[in-house]
């Protein structure tokens, strides 16, 4: 609550819990299924609270150690404090973590992803798109937008950022062009498109969204996705291609292929890598990202399709007793030590490190009613019901088969609740639930020409190349 208003769900409210370190905090990214339940069940208030006062604090003077990061950056969290007043009144004020006191200050990239993405939920499912036509609100939109549109030395048009900027918020070798960070980025792009007010001032803005999205689901789609013919065509790669017709673009060394990869991947299905960078490819399987690519459609029908077919496939490895495993598989051994930097909270099958994180609940039953998957759906949500609550919420389970609850999870963990709640509601509600996914957008295709079949695949790259010069 502050000043008599909800503004947001804390992340834990664990009676028993005396060091609460920052889990008594709103997150941005813990709200999201919170608010998605409010907005189902007609409880808009509260969402457009911690919308507006979201939005307050990104335009905050912020400095970590005598450095300001970018004006439109949101905060990964707030708390609502009080303070003594002279004349024995308190006060309350918000007090925002900009990533300035966060465990590693890793920076809060899917913040403010999230909330053009929450902006845009709440629009369609209260009717009310007055708040998003809000001159304060549109030019918050374009703070976050600038920020990451902005040019830098970047050769892709996927986001570049650091190690931990996303759900996963410590060092787990995922800085580069993380995939999840990349769904995020191509559905807060999406749906910005929608919503900003076209005129004079923002044309620009709006041209330059356009060329994003085709341009980064063209990469994302040739470049990230992996199946049985992919990786065998990886395996038989050329290296020290120089020139622009190089097929191995990247200079992937075949050797790179982990083994493990080879005896899992399935004749069916496919998914999209973790994250690509010049020699490198990290073939880890992250939930989020690979969900998220379905639900917004920056995997093709067909590759989303796939992704599901291939989590059915892989059922025990990524659901077992807990849906949803966060990345598979974990880093073991000397991997877990350079990568992690020996960090006892992810351990192999633990935490970030391959725990499973029942939250993934919600963004899995939406794009299994994309996909018309709904099977699927009840039989996570069948698993997590046997559990969450008797074991009173957790945020995560340990082991291969999450079999037990997280060595230090959190319990009473408000999103792993929201996760499960949100799942059934979307369920009992799907012309709701279709309105938060995104179909393929043809126009965007008409922008970059291509299919993934190899004769388009040059052209393709031209055409989506001279787009980019001459904008
Ligand atoms: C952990 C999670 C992060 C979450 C936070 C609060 O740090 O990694 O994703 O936002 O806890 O629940």
């Amino acid at each position: 609550m502050y000043c008599g208003s909800p503004v947001g769900t804390v992340a834990a409210n664990d009676p028993g819990d005396k060091m609460p370190l920052n889990y008594d905090q709103v997150f941005v990214r813990d709200f999201v299924p919170s608010a998605l339940a409010f907005l189902l069940k007609g409880e808009g208030e509260i969402v457009k609270n911690f919308l507006l006062h979201a939005l307050q604090l990104q335009s905050w003077e912020k400095t970590v150690d005598c450095y300001s990061p970018g004006q439109g950056l949101m905060p990964a969290s707030f708390k609502v404090r009080t303070v003594p007043l002279d004349d024995n009144k308190l006060e309350e004020v918000l007090d925002p973590d900009f990533g300035e006191s966060a465990i590693g200050r890793v920076a809060p990239v899917d913040s403010g992803l999230w909330w053009i993405i929450l902006l845009r939920a709440y629009g369609k499912l209260t009717g009310d798109y007055a708040l998003q036509e809000r001159v304060d609100v549109q030019t918050g939109m374009k703070l976050i937008l600038n920020l990451c549109l902005a040019d830098g030395f970047d050769m892709f048009p996927s986001l570049l950022v650091t190690d931990g900027s996303c759900m996963i918020d410590r060092r787990m070798g995922i800085h580069g062009h993380p995939l999840e960070i990349q769904a995020l980025f191509y559905s807060a792009l999406r749906s910005s498109r929608e919503m900003l007010v076209v005129n004079d001032g923002s044309k620009n803005l709006v041209r330059a969204i356009n060329n994003r999205l085709s341009a980064l689901s063209f990469h994302i789609r040739e470049y990230y996705w992996v199946d049985m013919r992919k990786i065998n065509e990886i395996y038989r790669y050329k290296t020290e291609e120089y020139s622009t017709e190089a097929i191995n673009k990247f200079n992937i060394y075949p050797e790179q292929i982990p083994s493990w990869l080879m005896d899992w991947i399935p004749e069916e299905g496919g998914y999209l890598i973790g994250n690509l960078q010049p020699a490198h490819m990290d073939f880890r399987f992250f939930t989020l990202g690979n969900l998220w690519s379905v639900v917004s459609s920056l995997g093709t029908p067909k590759q989303n399709e796939s992704i599901l077919n291939m989590i059915e496939a892989k059922w025990d490895d990524l659901v077992g007793s807990m849906p949803l495993k966060i990345c598979y598989p974990a880093l073991e051994s000397e991997d877990w030590r350079i990568i992690t930097g020996s960090d006892p909270k992810n351990t192999p099958w633990s935490y970030h490190n391959g725990g499973s994180w029942p939250t993934l609940l919600w963004q899995f039953t939406l794009a299994c009613m994309k996909m018309n998957r709904m099977e699927l759906a009840h039989k996570a949500i069948a698993l997590a019901e046997k559990r969450l609550q008797a074991d009173h919420w957790p945020e995560y389970y340990d082991t291969r088969a999450g079999k037990f609850i997280g060595k230090q999870s959190r319990l009473y963990q408000t999103w792993t609740v929201a996760g499960f709640l949100t799942s059934k509601i979307l369920l009992e509600n799907p012309e709701k639930a279709a309105l938060l996914f995104w179909d393929e957008d043809y126009d965007l295709l008409e922008i970059c020409v291509c299919g993934l079949n190899t004769s388009g695949r040059k052209r393709c790259s031209r055409v989506a190349a001279k787009s980019q010069i001459l904008v």
